[in-house]
């Protein structure tokens, strides 16, 4: 049965944690399944990935960093997604089109119709049955991070980083049938319990719809 599940969150929320744990329950119960994330999970999504996480000597620009990262979704989305979804898996995939709202809308003030019409362009309207924010304080999770090398955004004010948290819980109330928000200060067993809750949910009515839950080509009104 296909379902596309996505992960959001900010810095240090543990989403990339939970997407593999969630994976390799599916996994262990035999449900055909596919992990990716963005940006990347194509070879050439990888490359642009890499400089928009690592670029410190060149300046990217907020429009830039929209396109980029949309290119790589655009590649990703063509090339590993639909044709998943079309064989009937279940794709999980850590960030996807709501990172850009928050990251480059409400975190770098780009205009918020500009970037969900970009989003769309990229994911050719492809959108979610599912989204998962791991949601946390931003101190908090910026503070679970500091012991590595940090990247572009990593290195941002706490100030943007509080425009990303606050773009996610609006993302998150205005489709509250779509996103699921947990609270990323609970134990990882605990978070992944009531992720699991959801999913399974949706695996069994998967099962039990005549038709599959497929929402492959229907266009996405919000970005
Ligand atoms: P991550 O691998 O830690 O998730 O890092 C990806 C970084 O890129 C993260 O700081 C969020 C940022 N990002 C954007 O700004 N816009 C996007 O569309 C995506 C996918 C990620």
């Amino acid at each position: 049965m296909s379902l596309f599940i996505t992960f959001e969150g900010g810095e240090g929320s543990g989403k990339s944690v939970q997407a593999k744990a969630l994976f390799r329950r599916l996994s262990e119960l035999a449900v055909p399944a596919l992990l990716t994330h963005e940006p990347g999970g194509t070879p050439f999504g990888e490359r642009l990935g890499h400089w928009l996480k690592w670029a410190q000597d060149a300046y990217i620009s907020p429009l830039t960093e929209l396109m980029l990262f949309n290119a790589s979704r655009a590649q990703l989305v063509a090339e590993v997604i639909q044709p998943n979804l079309k064989s009937g898996k279940a794709v999980i995939c850590d960030r996807y089109a709501d990172s850009t709202t928050v990251y480059q809308g409400y975190g770098r003030e780009l205009d918020l119709a500009m970037v969900k019409a970009t989003n769309k362009a990229a994911t050719q309207g492809l959108k979610p049955d599912l989204t998962i924010l791991l949601d946390i304080a931003v101190e908090e999770g910026l503070a679970r991070k500091v012991a590595r090398k940090q990247d572009r955004f990593e290195q941002e004010t706490t100030a943007f980083h509080h425009k990303v948290r606050e773009g996610y819980l609006e993302l998150a109330a205005a489709e509250p049938r779509r996103w699921l928000v947990v609270d990323a200060s609970q134990s990882r067993r605990k978070i992944a319990d009531i992720i699991w809750q959801r999913v399974s949910r949706l695996l069994a009515k998967g099962k039990n719809d005549k038709k599959p839950n497929l929402k492959i080509g229907k266009q996405f009104e919000a970005g």
